[in-house]
Parts: structure tokens; sequence; C-alpha cells
């Protein structure tokens, strides 16, 4: 929610903006904007809509993106268009919700779904606006890349069919993760490469080489590889290793405070995602997550902390262990019967669980409405409630007369297209 504290210093940052003229660092887009755009400009773009409080909330964020970006020299132009009287503009990107941050490069768009913070966005603006491969010309360029990136995917050797191919793909997942190449007399000695050109992916200490017979698909590997053996996983990051159809290893702990429990569950997954990643690379993905919600709307209960589960995000299903899992042995078995189908798929997107689902999150929002204010509480559960009773009032009555008279209907139209509209009061909230 916008509260005043927020409003007030959106007041107090928007005179600065004036004082500083920093307001003319992001540039109003209108339909118009395509047609007049310079072919090659770069230009990162925040579609939003004048109701939504979330935009209202990334406004400070996007003026302190579009001067940082222009003191800095970068080429990116920041702009920001309104969705709903620039329908056009929108329709083009296929906005779907609000607010969409978009990066557009020549003729390539790039969506950035990602925390709606400076450092999230700027670190999306700077990987997709540089090339798609950047070239490691010497020893130390490719040392310090190594240490910044936790996955670093390096084409190496000549000009070749499957450098058009690493090209290609790059230009595509540069959403994602950074892509490099380099010769092969830039790398350390002690790197083998079986021939020459190759993919390398180096992460989790250690690095291989894609091959075409037993990968298949080199973006498709990519897409597949770009995650680490075990990290910490968000929802978004959940999401997008949902997208590439491997099931998800988490072991759910505290955001802050971590017990001693939590951190032996930690270090038993990381052992086994560390030790059987040949076994293992196929089928799973494995992490950590300290963010429960989203746990808790998959599996509509509160969420056990620490504890392991497996998530199945094709088909929104989860496993959870039958028995203790106390030590490696006992996460292996637990692992291979949720392979081998022994361990029953709970959950899932079939129309039950999805209605359950709609019910669990209306709950769990009246619930929070309730302790924060019990009298907006009532008054959401007790008018629809007294609604619903008028209706039944009505219908039993017309039932009962045996005469449904055109009154009446007309009564219960009015009700129910008053519930509508009460509904749609509160979503709009
Ligand atoms: C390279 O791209 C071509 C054309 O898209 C495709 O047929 C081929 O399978 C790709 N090769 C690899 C190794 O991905
Ligand atoms: C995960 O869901 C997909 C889509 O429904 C399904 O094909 C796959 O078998 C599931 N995986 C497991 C291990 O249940």
């Amino acid at each position: 929610m916008w509260n005043q504290k927020n409003r007030n210093n959106g007041i107090i940052f928007s005179v600065l903006l004036v004082l500083s003229g920093a307001s003319a660092f992001v540039e109003e887009l209108d339909d118009s904007f395509m047609q007049t755009r310079g072919a090659d400009d770069i230009w990162l773009i925040e579609f939003y809509a004048p109701w939504c409080s979330f935009c209202k909330q990334l406004d400070p964020v996007w003026h302190q993106i579009g001067s940082e970006l222009r003191s800095l020299g970068s080429p990116v132009n920041v702009g920001k268009a309104d969705a709903t009287s620039s329908t056009g503009l929108a329709k083009e990107f296929r906005v779907r919700g609000y607010p969409a941050i978009f990066m557009l490069k020549k003729d390539l768009r790039y969506n950035y779904v990602g925390p709606r913070t400076k450092d999230g966005i700027m670190d999306f603006t700077n990987r997709v606006s540089g090339p798609s491969v950047r070239s490691l010309s010497s020893l130390q360029l490719f040392q310090h890349a190594l240490s910044r990136h936790d996955t670093l995917f390096v084409y190496i050797g000549a000009t070749s069919l499957l450098k058009g191919n690493y090209t290609a793909a790059a230009e595509e997942l540069i959403v994602h993760t950074y892509f490099f190449s380099a010769t092969r007399d830039v790398l350390p000695k002690i790197i083998s490469v079986p021939s020459l050109p190759a993919v390398v992916v180096f992460k989790d200490g250690t690095y291989f080489t894609y091959s075409e017979e037993h990968d298949g698909e080199l973006r498709s590997w990519i897409n597949r590889e770009r995650f680490s053996n075990f990290a910490k996983i968000d929802s978004f990051t959940l999401y997008a290793m949902g997208e590439t159809g491997k099931l998800v290893v988490l072991v759910l702990v505290e955001a802050e405070h971590q017990s001693e429990q939590s951190l032996r569950y930690k270090r038993l997954v990381e052992n086994v995602a560390a030790g059987n990643s040949d076994k293992y690379k196929r089928s799973f993905y494995f992490g950590f997550m300290d963010e429960p919600d989203y746990i808790r709307g998959l599996t509509m209960s509160d969420v056990i902390v620490p504890s392991f589960i497996v998530v199945n995000l094709s088909n929104d299903g989860y496993f959870l262990p039958s028995v203790a899992v106390e030590t490696e042995q006992q996460l292996l078995d637990f692992l291979n019967r949720v392979l081998d189908g022994s361990i029953q798929c709970q959950g899932g997107n079939g129309i039950t669980q999805r209605v359950q689902r709609v019910v669990y999150e209306t709950k769990a929002a009246l619930s929070t409405v309730f302790v924060q204010a019990p009298l907006l509480g009532c008054l959401l559960i007790g008018l629809p409630s007294a609604i619903m009773a008028f209706v039944f009032y009505l219908c039993f009555k017309s039932r009962s007369s045996d005469s449904y008279d055109d009154d009446d209907a007309d009564a219960a139209l009015t009700v129910s297209s008053q519930r509508r509209k009460t509904r749609g009061d509160k979503k709009s909230d």
C-alpha cells in the first residue's frame, strides 16, 4: 500500500527532481515512439497505469536510474509510458501487468522479471545493453570475470557454426546471464578442452564442456546449466528453474538467525548436490529458500522451518519426505523415491487445487485484514454474507409462493450487480 511516509518521500523527491532538472532523464513516451526512435537506440522502458500503486512505488527508483545512467554516460535512454493511454505501444510490447519493464535494443525486446529495486534493474540494464557476447582478451580479464560470476559461459575458439549458435543463444538468454568468448591461449593451460571450438561453463568450483551428442541443443543446455549447484533461491529464480522442466529440491529456512538445524540441513543438501551431480543434474536443481510465501501458497499450509520439499513447477506439484530426513542417505532415498514415482505427488494444478488455492489465498488475505483492521474485516465478510442471505431469502420467497414475478427477478439482478461491484472495489484497492 502507498502509505503517507512514501507519499511524503515521493513529494520531497519530486521537488528535488524539479530543482535539479533530473526529471528530464526519464522521457514520457507515447504511441508515436516506435516510429520516431533511432533504429540503434537502446531504451529502458517502464509501462505503468495511473491507478497502479506498485508503479508509484517504482517512480522514485525509475528517476534515480535515469539520472544515474545519464551521469555514467550510458548509451541507454530511459522512458516510461502510460499503458492505458499509449495502448498501441503497450500492445506492441505485449504488456500484461504493471509495472512492466523492458529493454529495447535494436529490434530485440527483453522483459525484466526480478525484484523492482535499483540494483536489480541496473544490473539487468548493464548486462543486456552491452554486447551479447563479451570478449575476454587476457588472462586477467578471464580471472576477473570468473571471480565475479557464479556461472560463467565461455566460447573458446575461432569463428564457427557453433559460434553462430552460441551468439544466437546469448542474444536471447542475456536477460539471465553473461556470455563470454576467448581464444585458447587466453585461458590457463590447466584448463583442458577436448577439442576446439568449445563452449565451457565454469561453476561450483569446476568446469565442463558442452557436447552436442550428450547435451542436445546448445540453447537448452545453456538454459539448464545457468544455475549453480546449490544457491539461495528466490521466487523469481524458482520460476525460471521451473521453466526448464527440472524439479527443485529446497531446504526451507528462517530469513534471519538460521538455527543450527537449518544450517545442518543446508549442508546436507549442498553435499548431496555436489556429490551426485552426474546422477541428478538432469532431474534436479538444489537450493535453499528463506521466503515462505510462495511455498505456503503452493502447499496451502503453514511452512515448517527448517524442512525439505521437492517442487515440480510444471504442474504446481510437490513432494514431502514420508520419514524424517537427517542423514545424506535418507535424503538420497527421498530423492530416489521422488524419481521412481514411489512418493505421491501432492498439490498440482487441477481445477480442485486451483479453486482450493484461491480460497486459501482469500482466507489468508482476509485474516491479515482482520488482524490489522478488524472493522474493515467485518465489513468485507459481513457485507457479502448479508447480500447472500438476502438473495437466498428472495429465492426462498419466490419458491414458496411458487411465482417468480418480475419484481423479484429485478431485485435479484440488482443485488448480483451490486455484489459484483463490491468485489470489484475490493480488487482495485
Ligand atoms: C545450431 O543451429 C542450427 C540452426 O538453428 C540447428 O539446426 C542446430 O541444431 C544447432 N546446433 C547446436 C549444436 O545447437
Ligand atoms: C512434473 O510435472 C510434469 C507436468 O505435469 C510431468 O510431466 C512430470 O512427470 C512431473 N515430474 C514428476 C517427477 O512428477
